[in-house]
């Protein structure tokens, strides 16, 4: 690969590389080539850099041979762009048929050119050496070129990055974070990592995977018990004579002064009896089965000798940050044994959960409502090549709900009030009834942004017993503060709420919601010592790009989905 067309390490280590134009192209720092965003992005698609020398690599998306297998088109993609570029091999500078099938990776030096007048293309490359080649079989390439559902994608999901669909969420998903960080840091707030295994359930809804070890313990003692049968008593006995007698016989040779050599000889004798012992001893533990007492798993034999879970929400523990730092947030996955097949759940989700400390609902739905819009904002700024793909091939209001979101201020209603609103609904019939008190199914928080207001809109002051323990009582006794956003297409995208910071409210509604109070007293501990005011949300962050894509299925905009009888790779 070092040869006199590719630019050695120190020269590329420079970024840019001029030759002699004005134009520079600039060199990937830490691979060996340039990016096609930098050539085809460029506000003039790369013709000020026309004559210039380049290495790029990438996918075929489409290639064809010409001028009766003379020359060759590859529509090529290394995925920092939604763009390809043009290349055009010669067959005088390698054989042309195995450039050209879909998905065939490539890897070229050449030199960028201004095409004939009439050509889509501002610029286009000219190979002249073909550095490597990764080849594809196309009788066996499962993507072929031809379009592909999305629900056919999903059986794929080590090739689908590929596409251009899954590469144009990828880099939607990857701003969006970066968007989520600088928006936090921005406004003073510690970004916590809270942990995936837990033993509290914040939600309280008991819909946690566990984690456990005593399935595979079972199932390794009742393989080696079939390979080798436990010891009996019998046996232990002989071997802890066998100690004994060993014991004895080096105390014997000590007391009689015997060598040196002899007693070493002796003790190593002992100390192979007592590791023989220990080992049967261990193995006559070994049980089939998972272990009990009183009729229960005895979970004081599991890994964490107690039971464990995934964590449905970072918030209980980031709240322990936020009440010592003040201002935190948690970015992470979180994990929910649902069993919905709906197209808005996952079984594994990512949560962006903010916690603001000397802060009351306003705060909080102050702090949801810029997120929200610094969001949107973000990728009209940094995504729109991404945006306008999302707008042609899946939902022509794509760009413009950014738009209006990033630009109007979100509704505010109460729960109450949605309610009266809803009931008084005539031109369509719910499927759930509408009534104070019941939790608002998602054809209502949808009713409710996409058709009497138009725009998010946030709901809050809930019923408290529709909502978790930790919630904050409003006076009327009957409601908590509680608020979730609503969006256009996908309905819930945020849940929130003040948090109960009064010591003797919690215990109670711990107690009253049947929840036992051990695995909370640390929780209530932020109570007891130096309690603080403080609220929090957390936004589902599939549910955000659902949002801004305008992708029907949450399946989609994840890497690796899991849900329901389905977790790939
Ligand atoms: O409303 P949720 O359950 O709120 C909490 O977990 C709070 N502890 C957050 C907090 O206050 N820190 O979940 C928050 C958001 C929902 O609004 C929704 O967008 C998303 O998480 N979500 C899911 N996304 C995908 N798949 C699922 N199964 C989801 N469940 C919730
Ligand atoms: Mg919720």
């Amino acid at each position: 690969m070092e040869d006199e067309a590719t630019p050695p390490v120190h020269q590329m280590a420079a970024a840019t590389l001029t030759d002699g134009s004005d134009s520079p192209v600039q060199w990937a720092q830490f691979s060996r080539r340039v990016l096609i965003r930098t050539i085809v992005c460029r506000p003039d698609g790369g013709v000020g850099l026309s004559g210039q020398k380049v290495t790029v690599g990438g996918w075929v998306k489409t290639g064809r041979e010409q001028g009766k297998g003379s020359f060759a088109f590859l529509e090529l993609n290394d995925g920092s762009c939604p763009a390809n570029l043009q290349v055009i091999v010669d067959s005088s500078v390698t054989p042309l048929g195995q450039l050209v099938p879909t998905g065939t990776c490539v890897f070229v030096e050449g030199e960028l050119k201004k095409p004939p007048e009439g050509t889509k293309q501002n610029v286009e490359l000219r190979v002249e050496k073909v550095l490597e080649i990764g080849p594809v079989d196309p009788s066996k390439y499962p993507l072929p070129k031809t379009k592909l559902t999305l629900e056919f994608l999903r059986d794929y999901v080590h090739l689908r990055p590929r596409t251009n669909t899954i590469s144009a969420v990828a880099r939607i998903r990857n701003a969006l974070a970066y968007a989520t960080h600088t928006f936090f840091q921005k406004h003073g707030f510690l970004y916590v990592h809270t942990p995936i295994i837990t033993t509290s359930d914040c939600e309280g809804a008991g819909e946690m995977f566990q984690v456990t070890t005593l399935l595979s313990d079972a199932e390794k003692a009742e393989k080696e018990l079939k390979q080798n049968p436990p010891p009996s008593e019998a046996d232990i006995e002989a071997a802890k004579l066998l100690v004994n007698e060993k014991g004895e016989a080096v105390a014997q040779l000590k007391s009689a002064k015997a060598k040196k050599e002899e007693i070493t000889a002796s003790v190593a004798e002992l100390t192979k009896a007592k590791e023989n012992l220990s080992k049967l001893e261990e193995r006559s533990k070994l049980k089939p089965g998972i272990p009990q007492k009183d009729g229960k798993i005895d979970y004081s034999h599991d890994f964490f000798a107690r039971q464990a879970f995934l964590t449905v929400s970072g918030q209980l523990q980031v709240e322990t940050f936020a009440c010592a730092l003040s201002s935190v947030y948690t970015f992470g996955p979180t994990f929910r044994a649902e069993h919905s097949h709906t197209s808005r759940h996952l079984a594994e989700f990512w949560m962006v959960e903010p916690e603001i400390a000397f802060a009351d609902l306003e705060d909080d739905m102050n702090c949801a409502e810029a997120y929200v819009r610094f969001l949107c904002q973000w990728l009209l700024d940094n995504c729109l090549d991404d945006m306008q793909f999302m707008v042609k091939n899946f939902d022509k209001t794509a760009i413009d709900r950014l738009k209006m979101v990033s630009s109007t201020p979100f509704e505010r209603i109460s729960y109450t009030e949605a309610v009266k609103l809803l009931e008084n609904v005539t031109e369509k019939k719910f499927e759930n009834k509408v009534e104070w008190g019941i939790d608002l199914a998602s054809e209502h928080e949808r009713y409710l942004t996409e058709v009497i207001f138009k725009k998010p809109v946030i709901v809050y002051n809930y019923p408290k017993g529709i909502k978790a323990f930790y919630m904050k009582l409003n006076d009327d006794l009957k409601t908590v503060a509680a608020m979730d956003v609503l969006v256009p297409k996908v309905g819930e995208l945020i849940g929130g709420s003040q948090r109960e910071e009064r010591y003797e409210v919690i215990e109670k509604r711990i107690l009253e919601m049947g929840l036992p109070l051990e695995p909370y007293e640390w929780y209530l501990d932020l109570r007891r010592y130096g309690t603080v005011k403080h609220c929090g949300f957390g936004l589902g962050f599939e549910r955000m790009i659902l949002f801004a894509t305008g992708i029907d299925n949450i399946r989609d905009v994840i890497p690796f989905p899991r849900f329901p009888g389905r977790a790939d790779l």
